[in-house]
């Protein structure tokens, strides 16, 4: 009985002293907040959904959450204790955020007086290092203070009334699947869970981390010798504190747990139950009135899309119709003209043709340079039969031609695509003294190339085409100086443009036949009279239109009184001065009889040839009634030729006639 007796008080002498021994020593697992009754200040808050935030993006703020209850540090054993939180920290700024967050056990709830940003809130300028603080604290500093002996701005750090640290070490952890160390970015707006012991046998503290959800380490990330008893009074609190300085972040703390006495480690924290971090990075709600503005906006930005789309399309817009479905292969996109050109500019104008600018380009797919004509172009009558007829042309092959490459069309415009010719055309350099000057033998070059061309125009392709412009400056010159007959075809045009050089005839004065004015009608006549006075010009260096002489309006009057006078050796260019006078005479005579004014006088282009490659018999038999052009003088008559001349330059012979695509 006594035994029992014994038994039963020894039982309840324990339970009593369990009892009071348990109420000195605090014990508390919080998996979300909302019963946890904490102490706040500051900026602290605690969520509906029991997610506590210390602190949120206003700057220079500070926070402290405290377990309620005082914490009696009395007997050895109580100085041991445990803890584990889960946080999170959320940048303003993806790289930095301010200030961290700090667990810390203090003899007092009062830190109305600490100042924000680096001093977290728990000390200030004058209470710093003061061992009266009495302050223990383990840091999760994401700022890198020099003043403080700071690692780095990301770094964990164990402090005894001071923030310079005891022991500190960069945010990581001991990855135990991996065996290796990993780095943690405190402010990677991820979850991450702390672990901070403290034995008083071995007066050690040990902290561990890990991202919220891994197990605890087996190794520590920093630990550190410190004797708590020196440091704590009788009556302690324990709290969580954060601050913001000039850069603001959103702290939050998910669940905490704490142990004080023993050795076994503070209560797990349940993840199910802890509560959700709002969003990284979400938006904020728009109000209405910043909805309205953002539907505005986009109708506007839309708009001005649609007028640049416009304006792009406007600018390479073409006109297409279904009839040209087969000229497609010459056909040139304008955009392809355009990059050619670079828009057209001023500084690619090579000049301006009888019909409009032409411009150098090089085309972006072939990298070749072309000459680029742009037509203005008012109507679209005639363009049908004009496009055939450019179909036609385009396939045209001679080496005395400017060979066309394609053409596009557009609103009220016609482009044409040339070979590129780099010498430019022949008239600059028969009247612009400065300029090289042509050799007679060059002269005849040319004057037998353009001949040539003529020739393939008129008998030798399978369509007569007539040239009806043949003059110097439609005469290009390529690179080996070989002349190239150009825009053939194209006098067409004149019947619906306005050029002020042109009459309502088709063609250039000065270079008309006289019978075209009373006919208007273009044959292979009319081409070789133009090539006649293409030769007087040539040969004299006058244009044909440029009044010479005592009062003859016209070259060819001129050369005609000059030649009655027997003094045709006046009209011969002085440059060619000491050259072969008598071949010169013979091809202004040759011009003579191809401006004859009856159309039927006049030799053939295939004549001409002839007569050029040396059978000056024919010239001789060739009828010339010799009359004024132009001027009404009435009908004279003499002999062309007293005896046969030799061949036109025999030495030079290495043009002769190319038949191509017959
Ligand atoms: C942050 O918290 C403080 C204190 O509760 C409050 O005055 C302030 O308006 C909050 N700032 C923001 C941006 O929510
Ligand atoms: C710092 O805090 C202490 C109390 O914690 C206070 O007495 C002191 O006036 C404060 N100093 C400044 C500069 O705020
Ligand atoms: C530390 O703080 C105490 C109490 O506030 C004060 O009396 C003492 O002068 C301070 N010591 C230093 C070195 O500032």
């Amino acid at each position: 009985m006594a035994t029992n007796t014994h038994l039963i008080i020894s039982l309840y002498l324990c339970t009593f002293l369990s009892t009071s021994f348990a109420q000195n020593l605090q014990h508390f697992t919080f998996n979300g907040f909302q019963q946890a009754k904490l102490r706040l200040d500051g900026g602290a808050t605690i969520h509906q959904n029991g997610l506590l935030q210390l602190t949120n993006t206003s700057k220079q703020l500070t926070a402290h959450a405290f377990f309620p209850s005082r914490l009696s540090f009395k007997s050895p054993s109580s100085f041991s204790f445990s803890t584990t939180f889960a946080f999170a920290m959320f940048p303003e700024i993806q790289v930095i955020s301010g200030h961290g967050i700090v667990f810390f056990i203090s003899p007092s709830m009062d830190f109305h007086l600490g100042t924000p940003g680096k001093y977290f809130g728990l000390f200030n300028a004058s209470t710093i290092g003061n061992s009266s603080n009495h302050l223990f604290a383990v840091e999760l500093d994401t700022i890198q203070d020099f003043e403080f002996g700071d690692i780095d701005s990301n770094h964990v750090g164990i402090d005894v009334d001071n923030l310079i640290s005891n022991a500190s070490a960069s945010a990581g952890y001991f990855s135990d699947s991996e065996g290796i160390n990993k780095t943690l970015n405190l402010i990677g707006a991820k979850p991450i869970q702390i672990w901070i012991d403290y034995d008083h046998r071995d007066m050690e503290v040990k902290v561990a981390m890990a991202p919220l959800g891994l197990p605890r380490p087996s190794k520590n990330l920093l630990s550190s010798r410190i004797d708590l008893s020196k440091v704590a009074l009788d009556s302690m609190y324990v709290g969580l504190a954060s601050s913001t300085g000039s850069v603001a972040s959103s702290h939050y703390v998910l669940g905490w747990s704490f142990r004080q006495g023993g050795v076994g480690q503070a209560p797990s924290l349940v993840l199910s139950k802890l509560p959700s971090l709002p969003r990284f990075g979400k938006r904020r709600r728009l109000s209405l009135g910043s909805k309205i503005l953002l539907i505005i906006v986009s109708i506007v930005l839309v708009m001005v899309g649609l007028v640049f789309y416009m304006r792009w399309r406007k600018k390479y817009e073409e006109i297409f119709d279904d009839w040209e479905k087969e000229y497609r292969v010459q056909r040139v996109s304008y955009k392809d003209l355009y990059k050619a050109t670079k828009g057209f500019k001023e500084k690619e104008l090579l000049g301006y043709g009888g019909f409009g600018k032409v411009y150098k380009g090089t085309l972006p797919s072939s990298k070749t340079e072309v000459a680029i004509k742009k037509v203005s172009h008012g109507s679209s009558q005639g363009m049908r039969e004009f496009v055939a007829e450019i179909g036609c042309l385009g396939r045209l092959r001679h080496r005395n031609l400017v060979q066309l490459l394609g053409y596009c069309r557009r609103q009220g415009e016609l482009i044409l695509v040339y070979d590129y010719m780099p010498n430019g055309s022949l008239d600059k350099y028969l009247y612009n003294e400065g300029k090289v000057n042509l050799s007679w033998l060059e002269r005849v070059k040319i004057i037998r190339g353009v001949a040539s061309a003529l020739v393939y125009l008129h008998e030798e392709w399978e369509q007569v085409v007539i040239h009806r412009d043949v003059k110097s400056s439609n005469v290009l010159l390529d690179l080996s100086m070989n002349a190239r007959l150009g825009d053939f075809g194209l006098a067409r045009l004149y019947d619906h443009g306005t050029n002020p050089q042109t009459t309502h005839v088709v063609g250039t004065v000065g270079y008309l036949a006289p019978e075209l004015s009373r006919k208007g009608k273009a044959t292979t006549k009319t081409d070789v009279f133009s090539f006649g006075m293409f030769i007087l010009e040539v040969a004299s260096a006058r244009s044909p239109t440029t009044p010479q002489g005592d009062g003859h309006k016209y070259l060819v009057d001129w050369v005609y009184d000059c030649w009655k006078r027997g003094a045709i050796s006046e009209v011969i260019d002085p440059r060619l001065e000491g050259q072969i006078v008598e071949e010169i005479e013979l091809v202004l005579k040759l011009g003579m009889v191809c401006a004859h004014p009856r159309p039927e006088a006049r030799p053939s282009m295939r004549q001409v040839m002839q007569i050029l490659d040396g059978d000056t018999n024919l010239l001789g038999t060739l009828p010339y009634d010799a009359r004024p052009v132009y001027s009404n003088r009435g009908n004279e008559t003499f002999p062309l030729f007293a005896s046969p001349s030799k061949a036109i330059s025999t030495t030079y012979s290495t043009d002769s006639i190319l038949i191509v695509g017959r």
